[in-house]
């Protein structure tokens, strides 16, 4: 028998518009993930419930983050690309951890706290129990390893604690599961306006997108921070420099990269010609990602083709958790 392979999942906010940041940060992790694991990665429609009652652009959003996702590489064919409202498992797994969780711990959480000073009319019961719901998520197909960032890193903690406690209970089910990244350090991709990391809502206009055109991304580029050049060789790069050149440590040649080096090293550094360059090589990076997500979203029939098959082996490892489950915990009358 060869081989099974290790368990990976993990969960993507359906809020749209990726940007560089979520690229290098976290989808060219799930790229190479999908070779060496069982993949099953889904789109936390549900959880966006928990912040967004009104669901008018919900089945866009869930669209554009499919669309993207495939566009930078990710294969529905060799991973499990799904929905988690048509995972219905998913909910009768939460409603058993929510008896293992307590308000006590939940009330605790960053994430938590954070939201109900973002939105004091707001805090309803599944606010509270977000991580329950993210771990039934994860366990339900006793996953292993969870490609995350560090803002998630509390979530994990928890969903380590319930499964524990599931199998403390009611008998050895679930694997303890850990966050997980292929490259030790996460590549962090600075903004274009000098300080901070990519996000997608502080300053648009320091932040740049898969979807946006050529011009938009030559004009962001353009307008990032720089000054008028060392005035001393070889001096140590201010922040908002030294982000430039990491922005084209991620998209430029290494020989480009040695010549405006060498050029700020020995004072004669054009900022405006980098910057030219920076964002030729910006939008030849994410001119083919834009274009394959333009092609992909008109075409509904194929997402639509995309989801029913996540849909099926999603559910088929689901099933097969929660048939353990239910005779781990005695549900079971005949
Ligand atoms: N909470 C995660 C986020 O905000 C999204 C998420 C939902 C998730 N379910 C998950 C992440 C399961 C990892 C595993 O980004």
């Amino acid at each position: 028998m060869a081989d099974k392979k290790e368990i990976v999942m993990s969960g993507i906010r359906p809020t749209g518009f990726l940007h560089l940041g979520n690229y290098f940060g976290a989808i060219r992790n799930y790229v190479k993930m999908q070779e060496d694991f069982e993949c099953y990665f889904m789109v936390a429609d549900w959880h966006s419930l928990t912040t967004h009652p009104d669901t008018k652009e919900l089945q866009g959003n869930v669209q554009r983050v499919l669309a993207e996702n495939i566009a930078c590489g990710l294969d529905p064919d060799k991973v499990a690309l799904y929905c988690q409202s048509h995972v219905h498992t998913t909910a009768e797994l939460y409603l058993y951890l929510n008896m293992l969780a307590y308000k006590g711990e939940l009330e605790k959480t960053v994430t938590f706290k954070d939201k109900v000073r973002q939105h004091p009319e707001n805090v309803n019961a599944g606010l509270l129990t977000y991580p329950v719901l993210q771990t039934a998520d994860i366990i339900l197909h006793r996953a292993k390893y969870v490609p995350v960032g560090k803002d998630q890193e509390q979530h994990l903690e928890m969903a380590r604690n319930f499964a524990n406690r599931f199998n403390h209970r009611y008998g050895e089910v679930f694997p303890e599961p850990v966050a997980y990244n292929y490259n030790a350090e996460l590549v962090k991709v600075p903004s274009l306006d000098g300080g901070g990391k990519m996000s997608k809502s502080e300053n648009q206009m320091a932040t740049l997108y898969l979807s946006d055109d050529d011009d938009m991304i030559r004009k962001k580029v353009m307008k990032a921070k720089t000054d008028n050049g060392p005035t001393e060789p070889n001096a140590a790069k201010p922040e908002y420099i030294e982000n430039i050149f990491g922005l084209m440590k991620l998209v430029c040649a290494q020989d480009v990269i040695a010549k405006y080096e060498n050029d700020y090293n020995s004072c004669n550094i054009r900022y405006g010609d980098l910057k030219k360059q920076l964002g030729e090589d910006m939008a030849k990076f994410i001119g083919p990602i834009r274009d394959k997500i333009n092609t992909i979203l008109p075409d509904k029939k194929y997402l639509q083709q995309v989801m029913e098959q996540g849909a099926e082996k999603a559910n088929k490892s689901a099933n097969e958790t929660m048939k353990l489950v239910r005779e781990a915990m005695g549900l079971k009358y005949y």
